[in-house]
């Protein structure tokens, strides 16, 4: 048994898709959430400096006393896992390993992966999906204007349909049977996706399957929180906590009533 929270971090708000399907599955567990709302987004920027923000960030969620940390951030996750796994010394649950162990469940061996230009380019997904199923065929396309979009809550607004038509076209060419949403933000735009992709394409959300794989690191650390004790969920920015709790609520609701202002770097 642990009482102490969980870090969750993300280069903004769009890690709240992730934090949510924590808060449903893990109920028990308190969490303190870290957006780096004052330089994302992460997408386009180096791997170098990726790392440094999230090496930042990981300092800061340990000296708030935190037993785990999930990076919420595929682009994070992409570029910084093995850097701050090797600097933690809690366990370090990153989305992309979750999210391809779903992907090679959920298809027949034809996986499309959506995500970042960062987290495309570094073909952490590809490798994290042939690493264990090497008869797979990965067909990565990078969306950089989803986020944009989901920012602006245009989830199926027209010019998000013809974006998405764009984006998809080589994906639905290559007869995908599952999509991975390789980003925090696009959980969101799900109904957009499905109808772009046809019912028959698999879309699989990181967020969940991380959800899952921190729960199952907990139990095998024996870091659990008290099964019915109250749990506390704190938020933090680095930057525009008014645009973080307005566009925030609605990924996650009404939890999200407030939010503290931390400045990094
Ligand atoms: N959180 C980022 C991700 O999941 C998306 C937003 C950004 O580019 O920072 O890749």
């Amino acid at each position: 048994m642990n009482a102490a929270p969980i870090g969750i971090f993300d280069s903004g708000l769009g890690g709240l898709t992730v934090a949510r399907a924590i808060f449903e599955r893990l109920p028990h567990e308190s969490t303190v959430y870290f957006g780096d709302t004052a330089r994302v987004p992460y997408g386009p920027k180096s791997p170098e400096t990726v790392r440094r923000y999230s090496l930042e960030i990981l300092q800061w969620l340990l000296a708030q006393g935190v037993k785990a940390v999930v990076i919420a951030c595929n682009t994070s996750t992409a570029h910084a896992l093995q850097a701050l796994r090797d600097a933690s010394p809690v366990p370090v649950v990153g989305v992309i390993e979750p999210g391809a162990r779903a992907a090679i469940a959920g298809s027949h061996g034809r996986v499309g992966v959506i995500g970042t230009a960062g987290t495309i380019a570094s073909g952490a997904y590809r490798r994290a999906i042939e690493a264990r199923a090497p008869d797979f065929e990965v067909f990565q396309q990078a969306c950089p204007l989803f986020v944009p979009l989901v920012e602006e809550g245009w989830f199926d607004h027209p010019a998000a349909r013809l974006i998405a038509a764009e984006y998809l076209r080589p994906l639905r060419e290559a007869a995908v049977d599952a999509l991975v949403l390789g980003c925090t933000h696009y959980p969101l735009l799900k109904p957009l996706l499905q109808a772009e992709m046809g019912p028959d394409v698999r879309l699989i959300d990181s967020g969940e399957e991380t959800a899952r794989a921190l729960e199952e690191i907990l139990a095998r650390n024996g870091i659990t929180g008290a099964a019915g004790g109250a749990s506390s969920h704190r938020f933090v920015v680095s930057d525009d906590e008014a645009r973080f709790r307005s566009v925030g609520a609605r990924f996650i609701g009404e939890r999200l009533s407030g939010a503290e202002v931390v400045p990094l770097g």
